[in-house]
């Protein structure tokens, strides 16, 4: 199939589709290799190992495909050193807090999610109000939606367009997130419009999935920082539980993280995304698969084999939970 030869041409990784013991490469019009393997055998061919019992968040380790990519894997982390990062990032945050005193902009951002968690303040008709007046946590679609496009919460509303909620199927079994929004998703309002949203669109085509089918993507943040520049640590405080409740109401079978940024704030860590990839994490109860950022891997096709292997870890994962329930 000539679409599906061109998707993995994108993705850099055709190369890779060798049968084992026939010496046979597949190319263009080759009808065995029209339909994508079974995730088992593909992560097989890549020489990464499956689990074998069922999952247990930060404790399956995935054999690199490569050497390039054992180097880069440190041994799995315990949870606890997440806790740990977590908590030296809340002391820091402390002592920052208290070097800025309450009205510093990390007092702030904790202002912020209260804002956000609690009740809003401002002025709104009776049906707007009783909306406004829930926790983001009890919030539905449609409530959450009007919370997010009028957030206020921090110094991002002054410059955006449009807020970036999320798109997709809400009932999904995949989730993607990443950063924020960047100029064109501020423009239409969706996540990953731009070129990095067409090597997404190709990297779900590669999986046999389209966004809207289930595949739900939203991003950290759902304002675009200024320049494109990194989020700050109190935006991404203020804005989480926005994203927390888009996870509890998708209900999602595995998340995908999309680069560092989203990787490291969904798993509250400082980890590079290295020793992050090839290991099953955690956001919510929810299994959690650290990728490359499309942006990034448009600019490093080296590493588009590396977001295969991760994409084939999510899509064993997604498999193992959707027979298991
Ligand atoms: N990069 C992201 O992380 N998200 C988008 O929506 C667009 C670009």
């Amino acid at each position: 199939m000539a679409q599906l030869d061109a998707i993995l041409e994108e993705l850099g990784i055709a190369p890779l589709w060798v049968r084992r013991g026939a010496g046979h490469v597949h190319r263009p019009g080759d009808t065995q290799g029209d339909a994508l393997p079974p995730a088992r055998d593909v992560m097989s061919e890549a020489g990464i190992a499956l689990p074998s019992q069922p999952l247990q968040a930060t404790d399956v380790t995935v054999q690199a495909c490569d050497t390039q990519e054992s180097a880069a894997h440190a041994p799995p982390q315990a949870s606890h050193t997440s806790v740990e990062a977590a908590r030296s990032r809340v002391e820091a945050t402390r002592a920052e807090d208290s070097a800025t005193g309450p009205a510093g902009e990390v007092g702030k951002a904790f202002e912020g999610v209260e804002a956000a968690e609690g009740v809003k303040t401002t002025a709104a008709s009776a049906p707007e109000a009783a909306a406004d007046a829930q926790p983001v946590p009890m919030l539905d679609w449609a409530a959450l939606k009007a919370r997010v496009a009028g957030c206020t919460l921090c110094r991002l509303c002054e410059r955006r367009t449009n807020t970036v909620f999320g798109v997709g199927d809400e009932t999904a079994d995949w989730m993607l997130v990443g950063e924020a929004p960047g100029e064109n998703e501020d423009k239409q309002g969706e996540p990953f419009v731009g070129q990095a949203g067409k090597l997404l669109d190709n990297m779900l085509r590669a999986l046999q999935l389209r966004r809207g089918d289930n595949v739900y993507i939203a991003n950290v943040l759902k304002c675009r920082p200024p320049g494109n520049r990194n989020p700050e640590p109190d935006e991404v405080v203020r804005c989480e539980p926005y994203l927390k409740r888009q996870v509890a109401l998708v209900k999602p079978s595995v998340i995908v993280a999309l680069g560092r940024f989203a990787a490291q704030s969904l798993l509250k860590t400082d980890a590079s995304i290295a020793s992050l990839r090839g290991r099953v994490h955690e956001y919510e109860g929810v299994p959690v698969i650290v990728t490359y950022h499309p942006a990034y891997l448009l600019r490093s096709l080296r590493d588009k084999h590396k977001a295969w292997s991760d994409l084939c870890l999510a899509r064993a994962i997604h498999r193992k939970r959707t027979v298991a329930h």
